[in-house]
């Protein structure tokens, strides 16, 4: 299997697990690490609706704990015509990703765009001092 069909059924299994009683939108994603392993999330939404977290950082929160450092590539799969991470989501994305990271953006029946980190976010807010 590709590096990205890997990714893209990660995406999709947890996107199963996603909590979303209040939008009743479901959303997974899957983030293949520098250090080779892939790591995913789901959105989990909350009563006060901006508590709730992106399926995109719970995959970045995931990275970070398994010992990941740098997004290789990500898929992120919802069920919609194209499942583009949010605005916010591009800047945590952005963190841990250089210009030329491709994210790939899926619904259920596969892969539909891919765009690179600097598609996404262009001019994307970076500060020099990182540990
Ligand atoms: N959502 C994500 O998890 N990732 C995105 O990139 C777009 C939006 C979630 C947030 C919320 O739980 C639901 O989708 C509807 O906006």
């Amino acid at each position: 299997m590709s590096a990205v069909q890997t990714l893209f059924e990660t995406a999709l299994n947890a996107q199963k697990a996603a909590y979303a009683p209040y939008s009743r939108f479901k959303v997974g994603a899957a983030i293949l690490a520098d250090d080779g392993k892939v790591y995913a999330g789901c959105n989990v939404e909350n009563a006060a609706f901006p508590e709730g977290t992106c399926a995109e950082a719970g995959a970045i929160a995931a990275m970070i704990l398994g010992g990941g450092s740098r997004i290789a590539e990500a898929v992120v799969v919802g069920d919609a015509a194209l499942c583009t991470p949010c605005g916010g989501c591009r800047q945590k994305l952005k963190e841990f990703s250089g210009d030329d990271v491709v994210i790939h953006v899926a619904n259920l029946d596969g892969i539909r765009r891919s765009f690179t980190m600097a598609e996404l976010l262009p001019a994307g807010f970076e500060l020099e001092q990182k540990d």
